[in-house]
């Protein structure tokens, strides 16, 4: 079984592609959190960095599993760039249930918080040939039962992050927030929204205040109606995984 968190797409693809290699089951950490797993022999957990840390949707997740410790346990994760802190907190909320990781990865792909910076994700589809090889590599050392532990280290800085109230300053950045001018009230934003963080109330979005900062609303939005921290976002900087389109992200 694999079990993934995913706001635009990318840790959804790689779960999937991954689910195929070794023909496993996909499954949304939503809906795996409290559900008896204690029968899976291998259990891959698929998910981003966020702010130097595992998403905070993820850390509270995480500790909701029910997992057999004589399972195989192992972890993909999906960056811009670095995952920081995200592999040693996940190993360590898991190790807190008795649980051990035994392989752990990272992939880079296109940074969806590119478009809080002012950069467009779309711009990075170069880091989609080295995707491709890395998960190669991944799969066939999930296929052999290898057990490697990379990226795994103790990071100060992340710890910090999601420590203090750094955390919150740092998500500021990547704050949705509804132009309700532009908005048309479809409601795709709350369907994709995996914390149930968006109603719609007269024929319009709000967000409240249980983000994860995914930008999942941001970047599948049809009227480009929620910006990020104040800024509007162009359609051609709306980016999610080219595999992976809305139907798949409202199947959650
Ligand atoms: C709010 C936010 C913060 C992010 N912070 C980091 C980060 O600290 N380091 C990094 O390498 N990538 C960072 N990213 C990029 C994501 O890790 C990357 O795009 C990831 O693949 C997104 O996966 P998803 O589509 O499954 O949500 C961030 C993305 C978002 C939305
Ligand atoms: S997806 Fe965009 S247009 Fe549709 S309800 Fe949400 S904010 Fe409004
Ligand atoms: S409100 Fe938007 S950014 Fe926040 S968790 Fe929901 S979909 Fe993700």
């Amino acid at each position: 079984m694999i079990l993934y968190f995913s706001g635009t797409g990318n840790s959804l693809a790689i779960a999937r592609r991954l689910a195929e290699r070794l023909d496993e089951q996909v499954m949304s950490l939503y809906d795996a959190a409290g559900k008896d797993l204690t029968h899976e022999k291998r259990i891959g957990l698929v998910f981003p960095t966020y702010n130097l840390e595992a998403p905070k949707a993820v850390r509270t997740l995480v500790p909701q599993l029910h997992l057999s410790p004589s399972s195989h346990v192992w972890i993909v994760i999906t960056c811009g760039a670095q995952t920081n802190n995200a592999i040693w907190t996940v190993r360590s909320l898991l190790r807190k249930q008795g649980v051990r990781v035994g392989y752990c990865h990272k992939i880079r792909v296109p940074d969806s918080s590119a478009i809080a910076f002012g950069r467009n994700p779309n711009d990075q589809a170069w880091k989609f040939d080295k995707f491709a090889s890395r998960l190669t590599t991944i799969g066939d050392e999930l296929a052999a039962g290898r057990k490697r532990l990379h990226f795994a280290g103790f990071d100060p800085f992340g710890w910090l992050i999601s420590h203090t109230r750094l955390e919150e300053k740092m998500g500021a950045l990547a704050q949705p927030g509804v132009n309700e001018a532009a908005c048309i009230g479809c409601g795709i934003c709350a369907k994709v929204c995996p914390q149930e963080n968006i109603a719609l109330t007269d024929k319009k979005a709000h967000i409240g205040n249980a983000c994860t900062w995914c930008l999942g609303c941001v970047h599948f939005c049809p009227q480009q109606a929620i910006m990020v921290n104040g800024k509007t976002v162009a359609k051609e900087q709306q980016y999610h995984h080219p595999d992976i389109q809305l139907k798949d992200m409202l199947k959650r």
